[in-house]
């Protein structure tokens, strides 16, 4: 590994986003690339090029590889045009290629070393002239460098996820993309791909050459067959707007208290710590997944039966009260310093004081697979955490009915695809649903 680099990336990081190609879409990838343009491409780019694949495919008369991780290893067989460089490719000035292709890194911005994603993060920043997004995936930032590096009607052809034509975090990258009017065409790829990965990910093609500023959307099958759609929630409608809360009627994501393990527990585990229901711990709910769909209602029963005598972690301790039983207490010290070091845990005065949300008036799941998320009524005050998400509001609104109107719309149409069949709803989209429905209802 390059030296000067090596510090800001350690085994975590490679790990997480060392995912090779399969070369079938390596071949097709390229094949797409080419088509309808003049060939061979006198000077390519791949950043972050693993060991190599794309330069074994393609009509190009030069390829520059850049890659992090010396120890990554080369494809045998390269041909003597293709050159590989080793370091960071975000630091390295490169400049006037016909054409970046390749698969970067996928790293959340929690995963990525401060001091780097900073310098990343301002290197970009000036290099488009535009503020970057913090929260924004290390992809992005490769997205940004290619478009950087690559001649000004050069073309970049990479395999990202499918999800920055929407998130939020992204919404720097659109603009820049947007303001030089640049075309994008944008292949959403078969689940399973990847083996082992499951974000639903994209061909994303941006031709610099074309100042249309149009976008294009196409599916593709696992047979690599492609059939253009309406956009990127593959029907006509738009992707649901993003909008911020409304304190008469919002949405709120799950607690998330440091770890489920040490903080919501089972029934067998409440019983084995002699911890009592109200004193000790209070009903929690985690996922809606193993309910029957048709249910509307979370009641007492219901909670006993699908979560209680199932085993589930539905019991969240009551730590963030200021005083603790005897029982509470010996259960928390007998946690493993090892496990609850984590985080959220460690940013608090006391590793195990949380901020206890009141429970929501419906909880919804954020995942869903079918029309939209499963809605509840919480009749028994149980607290949504993870991926559950709430809605709270004021007193006097007909919660039975918005969670009717909630049931009733097709957020399938109107939101992309996550990972394999599942779509996820984020808050800020589930608080535009919110406002519609008080629109409706009120
Ligand atoms: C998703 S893998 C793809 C590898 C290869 N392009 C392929 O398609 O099989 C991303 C690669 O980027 C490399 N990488 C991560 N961060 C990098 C950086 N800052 N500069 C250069 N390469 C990086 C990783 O080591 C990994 O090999």
């Amino acid at each position: 590994m390059a030296h000067s680099a090596k510090r800001f990336f350690d085994g975590n990081y490679l790990a997480r986003c060392q995912v090779a190609t399969p070369l079938p879409l390596v071949k097709w990838v390229w094949e797409r690339t080419c088509q309808g343009r003049t060939v061979p491409f006198r000077s390519v780019l791949d950043l972050g090029c693993g060991d190599a694949r794309f330069a074994l495919y393609g009509a190009y008369e030069r390829y520059t590889g850049v890659e992090i991780d010396e120890d990554n290893g080369l494809s045998s067989n390269l041909p003597v045009k293709a050159q590989v460089l080793y370091g960071c490719a975000l630091m390295m000035s490169l400049q006037g290629y016909d054409l970046c292709i390749g698969n970067p890194p996928y790293v959340r911005h929690h995963d990525m070393d401060q001091e780097w994603q900073r310098g990343v993060a301002g290197a970009i920043s000036e290099l488009i002239k535009m503020p970057v997004d913090l929260r924004a995936n290390a992809y992005l930032y490769f997205m940004a460098k290619a478009l950087v590096s690559t001649r000004e009607d050069g073309l970049v052809a990479l395999v990202v996820p499918f999800e920055w034509v929407a998130r939020p975090s992204a919404e720097w990258l659109r603009r820049f993309i947007g303001a030089n009017r640049w075309s994008v065409s944008v292949y959403r790829l078969p689940d399973g791909i990847f083996p082992r990965v499951l974000t639903t990910a994209s061909l994303t093609i941006i031709d610099k050459s074309r100042g249309d500023g149009q976008w294009d959307y196409y599916d593709v099958t696992k047979d690599f067959s492609t059939r253009k759609v309406d956009g990127p929630t593959c029907t006509r409608h738009k992707t649901l707007a993003y909008s911020r809360r409304n304190d008469i009627l919002y949405a709120q994501r799950g607690l998330s208290p440091g770890s489920q393990k040490i903080f919501c527990l089972t029934e067998g585990e409440r019983l084995y710590y002699s911890l009592q229901v109200g004193r000790d711990v209070c009903p929690c709910v985690t996922s809606l997944r193993n309910l029957p769909s048709d249910f509307k209602i979370l009641s007492s029963g219901r909670f006993w039966e699908y979560y209680v005598s199932r085993g589930a972690r539905c019991w969240l301790i009551r730590s963030d009260k200021e005083s603790l039983s005897k029982e509470l207490k010996a259960y928390l010290d007998s946690v493993d310093p090892e496990k609850r070091d984590t985080a959220t845990c460690r940013k608090r005065a006391v590793w195990y004081r949380y901020k206890r949300p009141d429970p929501a008036r419906l909880m919804f799941s954020t995942g869903f697979v079918n029309h939209g998320p499963q809605v509840l009524e919480n009749r028994i005050g149980a607290v949504h955490l993870g991926s559950v998400g709430g809605i709270y509001g004021e007193k006097r609104l007909p919660y039975r009915k918005i969670a009717g109107y909630l049931r009733n719309i097709d957020f399938a149409s109107r939101i992309i695809h996550h990972a394999n069949s599942l779509r996820k709803i984020e808050i800020n989209q589930m608080n535009s649903v919110l406002q519609e429905a008080l629109d409706h209802l009120t």
